[in-house]
């Protein structure tokens, strides 16, 4: 343990750093460069062959920038191979070639091509060279291409990507690279692929010590020794700690040796999800005395245990995870990567008080634990969707034996810097669970478990839906904290079957929605498919869902009632909803025409559901009263209408201006209702607490639509061709109201340096395309995504529907 650092000794710190000629971090002297290696690929859809040799002919393929997911581009059809589970948008063959110069200077650097994800199959080729077949589509993976180069002169990358056997997945994969490239160029004593591993075993209020584990790879024949040194720079760059060079002998040739360091952090600021305060590990190679290699690593101090009675417990304070469980896709930007699109979900769920985020089910894009650190959630970080077992016919289990301990390890070398990431599964509702003869489930988890304890410390858990004490990835004794996937109701009663172990809810809910869709009566809960593994048929006609929280898949609960149970019991450590977003695929309880699921608590277009307003009253300060349905409907209807709200005693209802009564909650509710006779007008809802108003809402019958409203999410954005600006399209009565039901098509013209990226309305039927200039609203609403260019200046989105007054909006690109 460390104590505070008296002011004399923080005078030697500084002293020593002068000595040792350390530089402010800003001014870093680095030797590596990881050059952005997404833009000017040529694209072919189909097989060519030959396309792997430098000089195959690729003038009339499409030149495009990564990320890239070509699915997304096609059309809607039942009979894609993917079918609507998988989102019923096509796949098959793409090749994609990159021409690039490395300058003669690069001439004795080791150079690596990194691929963050490549859906699926793929094979990398440098001038001609193969470089390797990866079939794992979710994993990052790297290359070396320092000896098949051309230095100074002109090389050629081509990557085979095949996506054509299908189905392969049991939601959207997208097809292609769709994450991004990196070229990394590095000295021949460079630390490795992965190379730092930074763990904080000992921390004290005082001080933390800061565990750093560097490895070194030597790929030069004669090597000179080096010396590795460590500094430790908090969130405004300052340093505050630095390790003592380590001085080494000369290595052998393309070895890798591997340094421990311990560093103490002074009075650390710890990370947590209201305050997620970074540090950064700066690691340095030294010859003679010059840096030849700068590496950084996140650092988040936080401590953090899952305790069998009292649930989660993060700086020693107990903090239930709320979590959600979210698929990779990025509604209608398909599964190409983006930052800033990834940033806008994690502030729509911050918004509705979400802490946490599941992986499902398969490693993540980096960027997103990358802003997972820096906005505090909880990340369970998870491996895989089936073992050796297959979910469908050409998924993963065709590669398990030959590639899942590589796929597990390189996920947790690449991971496990994150200080977002508290939970490692290694795997959802796995096949293997279930026998009680076979029992291999139990050697695979054992094994699994296994591999990950090499590399790291941190729980382990599975996704299991065989909650039994028999279930073999259970019985395996593998897990550190058992995981369910819904059976709320057997989460009280957990102890009893599992006497002194901890849990979490891995998934739960599986709730249906539509946004703006809403059937009478509310008070009844409808279980929808009747069956997972029997056709439904007695759903709504146009294929919607309900709105209010009473639908659910049979295996999972309504929003609420899952809520309810963990609220009140303190060691259920979190739980996960399934799930934040809607996502392609899966169309639960239908199939098609429908394409894209109802799980979400927010549509694919990223517009909360009315629920998204019952978790914000829950898992926020924020006051809250939050109404719903619309009020259009036909004369005499009898319509129930609920209220969301805290921080108040009761709501009063009124319409047009008469008190349809207070209603407060009791007992456990999470809303209120009152079921009344349909008169146009206005609907006024007041909340208050001991006699003083709170909130007062107010919905008004929607006229004829009347004209357009455009909200830009963002009105500045940066201009490096990746940022977004996320428009939201409103279709208004006269007087400013939403009209509920408008379907308007709208069309958008662009103007300045930008582009449309894709456009969507969140209605899980449609089978328009996303990447478009125009959109129908879906109950009132539509989006359209505006992609900034390289270029500074003015962008003018216009939007206009036949009879509707038209709108502008202006974004500043800089
Ligand atoms: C779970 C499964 C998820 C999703 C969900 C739908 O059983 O883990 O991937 O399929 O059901 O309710």
């Amino acid at each position: 343990m460390f104590s505070i650092m008296p002011s004399a000794s923080r005078r030697m710190l500084v002293l020593l750093l002068l000595c040792l000629g350390i530089a402010p971090y800003a001014s870093a002297q680095t030797s590596r460069t990881i050059a952005d290696f997404d833009k000017g690929w040529k694209f072919h859809l189909g097989d060519v062959k030959g396309a792997e040799k430098a000089s195959a002919p690729d003038k009339n393929w499409r030149l495009l920038n990564l990320p890239h997911d070509w699915s997304i581009e096609g059309t809607f059809s039942k009979d894609n191979p993917a079918s609507p589970e998988g989102g019923a948008l096509p796949g098959g063959i793409g090749w994609y070639r990159k021409t690039f110069t490395v300058p003669l200077a690069s001439k004795g650097k080791q150079v690596y091509i990194d691929f963050d994800g490549v859906y699926q199959h793929s094979d990398v080729w440098v001038n001609g060279h193969h470089l390797g077949f990866r079939p794992n589509g979710y994993i990052s993976f790297r290359y070396e291409l320092t000896k098949y180069l051309n230095y100074g002169g002109v090389n050629v990358i081509a990557v085979k990507v095949n996506n054509s056997e299908q189905p392969n997945s049991r939601w959207y994969s997208g097809s292609g690279i769709y994450r991004n490239v990196w070229l990394v160029t590095t000295n021949p004593v460079a630390i490795d692929h992965w190379g730092t591993y930074v763990t904080t075993p000992e921390l004290g209020i005082k001080s933390a010590g800061v565990v750093v584990k560097t490895t070194v790879r030597n790929s030069q024949s004669t090597a000179k020794p080096y010396t590795v040194r460590t500094k430790i720079f908090d969130a405004d760059n300052k340093l505050v700690a630095v390790g003592g060079s380590i001085p080494s002998k000369a290595q052998l040739s393309d070895s890798a040796v591997s340094f421990e360091n311990t560093l103490p952090v002074y009075a650390p600021r710890l990370w947590s999800v209201e305050s997620p305060y970074l540090y950064k590990v700066v690691t340095e190679v030294l010859i003679d005395k010059k840096v030849v290699d700068t590496y950084t690593t996140p650092l988040g101090i936080r401590t953090f245990e899952f305790d069998a009675d009292k649930g989660f417990i993060l700086n020693g304070k107990s903090l239930k995870i709320l979590g959600v469980c979210d698929h990779h896709d990025l509604g209608s930007l398909g599964a190409a990567i983006n930052t800033r699109a990834l940033e806008r979900q994690l502030q729509i769920l911050k918004g509705m008080g979400v802490n946490g985020i599941r992986t499902s089910h398969n490693p993540p894009a980096p960027e997103l634990l990358d802003l997972c650190d820096k906005m505090g959630f909880i990340v369970m970080d998870e491996a895989f969707d089936m073992w050796k077992m297959k979910k469908t016919k050409y998924d993963y289990h065709q590669f398990w034996d030959e590639w899942h301990k590589r796929d597990l390890q390189d996920q947790i070398l690449r991971d496990r810097n994150h200080p977002s990431v508290f939970i490692w599964s290694i795997g959802n509702e796995i096949g293997e669970q279930y026998s009680r003869t076979d029992t291999v489930g139990r050697v695979i988890a054992r094994e699994l478990a296994g591999i990950v304890r090499s590399l790291d410390n941190r729980p382990i858990t599975a996704a299991n839906n065989d909650p039994e004490p028999a279930s073999n990835i259970i019985a395996s004794g593998a897990l550190d904290i058992i995981g369910y996937n819904y059976h709320h109701q057997d989460y009280e009663s957990f102890h009893k079957r599992y006497p002194g172990k901890k849990f979490i809810s891995t998934e739960s809910t599986s709730a249906l929605e539509t946004r703006g869709s809403y059937d009478m009566p509310s008070d009844s809960i409808r279980r929808w498919p009747i069956s997972w593994d029997k056709p439904f048929t007695t759903g709504n006609k146009d294929n919607s869902v309900s709105a209010y929280d009473n639908v659910s898949a049979p295996w999972g609960s309504t929003h609420e009632e899952t809520w309810k149970v963990v609220k009140k019991n303190p060691m259920l450590s979190g739980m996960y909803i399934w799930t934040g977003f809607d996502y392609l695929g899966e169309p639960t309880p239908y199939s098609w025409p429908s394409r894209s699921s109802y799980f979400g608590v927010i549509d694919l277009a990223g517009f909360p559901k009315d629920v998204y307003y019952m978790y914000q009253s829950e898992w926020t300060n924020k006051t809250v009263l939050h109404i719903f349905p619309h009020w259009n409907w036909e004369a005499g209807k009898t319509v129930d209408v609920w209220a969301y709200y805290n921080n108040a005693d009761e709501v009063e209802l009124y319409l047009n201006g008469k008190s349809i009564g207070i209603k407060k909650k009791t007992g456990d509710d999470l809303h209120v209702m009152w079921r009344l006779k349909y008169e146009p007008g206005t609907l006024k809802a007041v909340s208050r607490k001991n006699g003083k108003v709170v909130l007062t809402k107010v919905i008004n019958t929607a006229g004829a639509p009347a004209k357009i409203e455009l909200i830009a999410d963002r009105s500045n954005i940066k201009a490096d061709g990746k940022d977004l600006s996320f428009i939201t399209i409103r279709i208004l009565d006269k007087n400013g109201n939403v009209v509920p039901n408008a379907d308007n098509l709208v069309k958008f013209k662009i103007s300045g340096a930008a582009s449309i990226a894709s456009v969507d309305n969140g209605d899980p039927v449609s089978h328009a395309p996303f990447k478009a200039d125009y959109r129908k609203a879906f109950h009132g609403l539509a989006l359209a995504i505006v992609q900034g260019k390289e270029q500074a200046g003015t962008i003018t989105f216009t939007a206009t529907s036949e009879g509707l007054a038209p709108a502008t909006v202006v974004i500043r690109s800089k």
